[in-house]
């Protein structure tokens, strides 16, 4: 791999800039405009990078493609039986290559409250399912305290393909895979959306906050389509596994959300 092939595969894999002097290779002399320093005590405006703009741009087009793919193929999907295949048949995300099965959604298709997380971690990239790991076992309790079970629920990820080593998911994956969330969320059709975690809550939301600042209320999931859907943000079990503390939040985000359900 030269230097310049190395670049691109960085630039794939969404790392947009490289921090430091040593980025333990040598910057090509027209790849050099990308490279921030850290120094503290200077500010550093983004050099004009012209040299580089190409592999950006061709970058930039293989994503606007496949997410271009991903919405033709959904659009052609008229039963979930139907967006699974065409999912099988996606080969727009690089993310498919390097897991073991599509996690697709599971849980009850007629369900009126539709769960959603971030992606597959190592259990469910085994399985093929989503939430059975350790963070699954969490959800059931949260689930079993408000009195409901897997079968009242739909449950499913903004991305059916894990992230190596769980790496949080680049913007341009999320870009990629969200017409497949958002035909299967036409497809479901619940009533209420429970966005665990601030990249699903964000992805749907289309917004960039933290999910400390989005959790605790109610707010509205709007399909392309126009219909607006009640949608509570809440943390992600696996951030609850290593901050129990903050199990109390979540413990009144369900009584908000049993008590919707119970109105609606
Ligand atoms: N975390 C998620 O966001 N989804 C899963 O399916 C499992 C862990």
């Amino acid at each position: 791999m030269n230097e310049v092939e190395l670049i691109e595969w960085y630039l794939s894999a969404g790392v947009d800039c490289i921090c430091g002097k040593d980025a333990g290779f040598k910057m090509p002399e027209q790849k050099k405009a990308v490279v921030f320093e850290n120094k503290q005590e200077e500010t550093v405006s983004r050099p004009a990078i012209k040299e580089s703009r190409p592999a950006i741009t061709d970058l930039a087009q293989v994503s606007m493609q496949a997410g271009q793919n991903a919405r033709t193929l959904c659009e052609q999907s008229d039963s979930l039986d139907a967006l699974r295949k065409a999912l099988d048949s996606f080969e727009g995300c690089s993310l498919k290559l390097t897991s073991n099965k599509t996690v697709f959604g599971g849980g009850n298709p007629e369900a009126k409250i539709m769960i959603i997380g971030e992606a597959p971690g190592s259990d469910e990239d085994r399985i093929g399912e989503p939430f059975v790991g350790k963070s699954g076992h969490l959800l059931d309790s949260m689930l079993k305290a408000i009195g409901l079970d897997r079968s009242q629920v739909y449950i499913t990820n903004v991305l059916p393909w894990r992230p190596p080593g769980n790496r949080t998911p680049t913007s341009s994956e999320v870009a990629i895979c969200l017409p497949f969330l958002k035909r299967q969320i036409e497809l479901i059709s619940p009533e209420i959306i429970v966005a665990l975690g601030g990249s699903a809550a964000n992805s749907l939301l289309d917004r960039e906050e933290t999910i400390s600042h989005l959790r605790g209320k109610w707010l509205e999931y709007k399909e392309i389509k126009g219909k607006s859907i009640p949608l509570l943000a809440s943390f992600h079990p696996a951030y609850l596994l290593r901050n129990p503390a903050q199990k109390s939040k979540v413990w009144s985000d369900l009584l908000r959300l049993k008590k919707k359900i119970q109105n609606n």
